[in-house]
């Protein structure tokens, strides 16, 4: 949630800044602004709603310098407006400061700098901030920064300047994400990667309680006991294009198309030459396998209903029973956690503040932790004891789709590792699987070949009040995670429903015309689910199925029936949820919304 960037250097600060936040707009966009250093002090430009709003107030009033903050925000305290917008400042404009995260003593703050005879104007928890540097401030912006932030609870990435130092540009990171870009003719700082691969591949990722001290020439990294901390340089494996749109109208239909290759590429870069899997970053030994006696999948959204079906996969290969719990629950839930049990995280950002918290719960009571994630470095992949990356290459629609489906890869190819390492996978069924998954994608291409056909359902689904997705099985996680797709991005109601139970109160909502979408891909629940289908078309229900080629049954049943091609039920998951992920598409931009960016939402959700 919210996005920062700064620069300190020898070009154009505007330019760089704004392009980084267009980067960053994912995190959110309710409104932008940016602090710049000119020659006449600290300038402030704000605007409410999208980016282009400023980039269109800084066309008629330009502001130039060498430094500067900008930030993207997802607003959580205070309605969206421009007085809300970042960046915040004291009165005079001495300091100014962007944040990521949230401030939970804030009242308390602003009560005891009330006293002191500061003013606030927002409603934001930042603006504390920049009144408390100057409180804390003698001379000394480092010295200051450290002792504010001494005072603050909660979590933040921050950038701060001082009208008083013009080359200095300071930046702090506790739980929120931030990395430092280092670039030709200066330093960025942002809250992710896009946002500084125009200028440079190469950056540092700052730990949490660190400090950073940026000047054109030079960055010094402190400790949260003001100790300098020597750190080593990143070099990104994805440039500025990767993360580009690339012809495609919008990111997501992007992503929906990476996947033949995102899906692939998430078990081949696992195998060795004889076709082995091997996992690079577990330390995990077949001992402590042995020792394990449950797992716990813990994860929000979409990637928690990829967790779902990675439980059927566990339980069915590596034969350990998994319980699976949804990470802003986990720790009300008093879980059954110690040293035997294995806890598998999983987030496409690694930057989910619930499941940071659910994990460090569990470490607390003993548990190993395996983190399923696609970003290199991110705070999920630096605590966690295992990690296993997706590789599916930069998300930036907030609807993830390629992420869902390379967690999915990567469940399979754990659960196959651990059965190897338990020895209770046969040595053909083991090469069988591996055979099976890695054309996968393949499959995945021929059902976006079909997307037209998919395109023309989605206009019956515009006008849709509320729709239901069914299912049984796998397939009912799939229902679960379609349905997710066509409520964040198309705004429809859409419920998941495990089709037996229907019939136990949700059916009283089928009349005519309802949209239920019947996802029908394991073989030997085929005849329980036409039941009912029948069950809602008897009700008025407009029925679209989404079943294996060849299904004579569903076409029996249903109005209308989009085919995927057929694999064994157990890999089905990743086929039937593609479809689904069409469906939401089309829907959303027939209806004129911006996909990538629907409303309330944000890419990263960096708060609990
Ligand atoms: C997915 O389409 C959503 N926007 C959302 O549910 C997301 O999956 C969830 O916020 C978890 O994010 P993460 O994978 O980055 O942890």
């Amino acid at each position: 949630m919210c996005g920062i960037v700064g620069y300190v250097g020898k070009s154009n600060a505007t330019e760089i800044i704004l392009g980084g936040l267009e980067q960053l707009e994912y995190r959110g966009y309710d409104s932008a602004g940016i602090a710049l250093y000119t020659e006449d002090g600290i300038k402030i430009a704000k605007e409410k709603g999208r980016l282009k709003n400023l980039n269109d107030e800084l066309e008629v009033s330009p502001l130039n310098g060498l430094m500067g903050i900008g930030h993207t925000r997802w607003a959580t305290h205070g309605a969206p407006s421009k007085t809300n917008a970042h960046p915040h400042t004291t009165e005079e404009k001495t300091i100014a400061v962007v944040h990521n995260g949230i401030i939970e003593n804030y009242r308390k703050l602003q009560e005891m700098l009330v006293k002191e005879g500061y003013t606030f104007v927002t409603e934001t928890d930042t603006e504390v901030v920049p009144y408390l540097v100057d409180w804390c401030y003698e001379g000394d912006l480092l010295a200051a920064v450290y002792k504010a932030i001494s005072y603050l609870e909660g979590a933040y990435a921050l950038g701060i300047m001082h009208k008083n130092h013009p080359n200095e540009l300071v930046a702090v990171r506790k739980e929120s994400p931030l990395i430092v870009g280092i670039a030709e003719d200066g330093y960025l700082i942002a809250s992710d990667i896009p946002a500084v691969l125009e200028h440079t591949q190469k950056v540092y990722y700052v730990d949490n309680h660190e400090v950073v001290y940026l000047t054109p020439d030079d960055v010094k990294f402190f400790d949260g006991a003001k100790a300098p901390v020597q750190k080593d340089v990143k070099v990104i494996d994805w440039d500025a294009q990767t993360a580009s749109k690339g012809g495609y109208d919008y990111f997501m239909l992007k992503e929906i198309h990476e996947q033949p290759v995102a899906i692939g590429e998430t078990l081949k870069r696992r195998l060795d030459e004889n076709g082995r899997i091997h996992l690079d970053d577990f330390k995990l030994t077949k001992e402590q396998l042995e020792n394990i006696s449950k797992v716990y999948i813990v994860a929000c959204g979409t990637a928690y209903y990829a967790g779902i079906v990675g439980k059927y996969i566990i339980e069915k290969l590596a034969k350990i029973p998994v319980i699976t719990d949804i990470a802003s629950e986990f720790r009300y839930s008093d879980p059954f956690i110690d040293e035997n049990t294995l806890m598998i995280v999983v987030s496409q950002s690694g930057e989910t503040a619930d499941t940071l918290a659910a994990m460090k719960e569990a470490q607390s009571k003993g548990a190993r932790v395996l983190a399923i994630t696609n970003v290199v470095g991110s705070s999920l992949a630096r605590g966690a004891d295992d990690i296993f990356y997706t590789w599916a290459g930069p998300e930036i629609a907030v609807a993830s789709t390629k992420a869902y489906t390379s967690q999915i890869v990567g469940f399979y190819t754990i659960a196959l590792y651990f059965a190897d390492l338990k020895g209770i996978v046969t040595p053909e069924r083991y090469n069988e699987l591996i055979e099976k998954i890695l054309p996968l994608g393949d499959k995945v291409a021929e059902i976006l070949e079909n997307k037209g056909q998919i395109e023309e359902i989605a206009k019956k689904l515009v006008n849709a009040h509320s729709a239901f997705y069914l299912g049984r099985g796998l397939d009912y996680t799939i229902a679960e995670e379609g349905a997710l797709k066509l409520k964040e991005v198309a705004y429809v109601h859409t419920e998941a429903f495990a089709a037996g139970e229907l019939k136990h109160g949700t059916i009283a909502l089928i009349e005519d015309d309802v949209p239920v979408i019947a996802i029908s891909t394991q073989e030997e629940l085929i005849g329980k689910l036409v039941s009912n289908i029948k069950e809602v078309k008897a009700r008025g229900a407009y029925v679209v199925a989404i079943a294996k080629k060849g299904c004579e049954e569903m076409h029996h049943v249903a109005d209308e029936v989009i085919e995927i091609p057929v694999e064994e039920d157990f890999l089905m998951p990743i086929l039937a949820v593609v479809p689904t992920q069409l469906i939401a598409y089309y829907t959303s931009i027939t209806k004129g919304i911006d996909v990538d960016k629907p409303r309330n939402l944000a890419k990263s959700v960096t708060v609990e």
